[in-house]
């Protein structure tokens, strides 16, 4: 008689139950060393260490940027049979890793797996004189992966292999504040939704935290439906589908370029907005427009919030409210050539949600731009 695995007990503990919270993005790019400058200049991180042809790799180069708690790591090909190369040429820069940190890579891995994911890279372990990194990965949405990042054995700036002497210096510019990350965006092909929110519901163990349907996110033009999905406490990840507009979905253009489901955007958090989005523009980055008439329906939309109204509209910060309290958005342009990637800056006063209600306000922002190009 078949042996039947119930999948709720093929292991005792979910990877959800076992993760700290983020480790690292890891962005594949066409020039690592263009992105560096540009993460670093632009958006005020520092780079902290780097490997490359001088520490023996031979096909990939690799900078790790970190500002507060947060670690990006940006790869270019040396090569063009690297893979990192293909990547870029398939989807343009993107995130090819969203790395957890959890307790034992070993372990989280071993659950997943036994939950039906599907494995990418066996728990692998590096050594230096810092101690012992482990880590391990499995595949997610698109050719995206997740990376379990076990470094409680290891104290060194990254990982062995990475060196910190002779680092580029981060360029002088008003202090940006970025604290953490806040949630990452991921974008699924039309009817995959729910398949994706299993995935991290059954293989992850996350929990559903809020769901919008088309009717609750859309324009005249551009519908989306979004799940938010979970790991009870830091990992934040909602997953976004196309829906049926008059034209085109903000969805269906990124999938049209990312050519594959990929990450959309990543949120980075700040206790300070104004000082913040102010730092930054003041070192060029550039966000989406946002028209003088969303701040007169937001005043009637949010009127018992006593805010510096005028600092956000001279800024261009979106903001929204839930029963928790609320919050202050904005939107970059995007980061890359394609029309694909892009960062959102966040602060939360209690609020839980997206912005719900600033997607239409939103919407309306991005399909400008996205008839800039012809693609609406
Ligand atoms: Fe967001």
């Amino acid at each position: 008689m078949a042996k039947v695995i119930d999948r709720d007990t093929a292991t005792d503990t979910t990877p959800a139950q076992m993760l700290r919270g983020w480790d690292h993005l890891e962005w594949w790019v066409g020039n690592a060393r263009a992105s560096a400058g540009f993460l670093s200049s632009a958006f005020g991180f520092d780079i902290v260490a780097y490997a490359g042809p001088e520490t023996g790799l031979r096909d990939r180069s690799s900078w790790v940027l970190q500002q507060g708690e947060i670690r990006f790591v940006v790869t270019g090909a040396l090569t063009p049979d690297c893979e990192v190369a293909d990547h870029v040429r398939a989807h343009g820069d993107g995130a090819h890793a969203i790395a957890l940190q959890v307790e034992s890579a070993q372990d989280a891995f071993a659950a997943a797996v036994a939950r039906g994911a599907t494995a990418v890279r066996e728990p692998w372990k590096e050594e230096d004189e810092h101690g012992t990194l482990v880590r391990a990965s499995i595949a997610t949405y698109g050719e995206t992966i997740h990376t379990f990042v076990d470094r409680s054995g290891y104290s060194g700036p990254f990982a062995p292999g990475f060196i910190t002497d002779n680092l580029p210096t981060t360029p002088p510019g008003s202090t940006v504040g970025l604290e953490r990350i806040d949630h990452v965006v991921g974008n699924v092909e039309l009817g995959a939704l729910e398949r994706w929110v299993g995935f991290y519901r059954d293989v992850m163990g996350f929990d559903q935290l809020l769901h919008f349907d088309d009717d609750q996110i859309s324009t005249e033009y551009s519908a989306l439906m979004s799940t938010v999905v979970w790991d009870g406490s830091k990992v934040v990840m909602p997953i976004n589908e196309p829906a049926h507009g008059k034209r085109k979905s903000q969805i269906e253009e990124y999938l049209d370029y990312y050519r594959c489901p990929g990450v959309q955007h990543v949120a980075q958090h700040t206790s300070d907005i104004i000082s913040t989005v102010s730092a930054l523009r003041e070192r060029g980055v550039r966000f989406l427009r946002v028209p003088d008439t969303y701040y007169d329906d937001a005043k009637v939309r949010v009127p018992d919030l006593d805010l510096p109204w005028d600092d956000l509209q001279r800024l261009g910060i979106l903001v929204d409210r839930d029963q928790d309290g609320y919050l202050l958005q904005v939107f970059t342009e995007m980061i890359g050539d394609r029309p694909t990637v892009f960062f959102e800056v966040i602060q939360r006063e209690g609020a839980k949600g997206f912005g719900a209600g600033n997607f239409k306000a939103l919407f309306e922002a991005i399909e400008r731009e996205q008839e800039r190009r012809g693609n609406l």
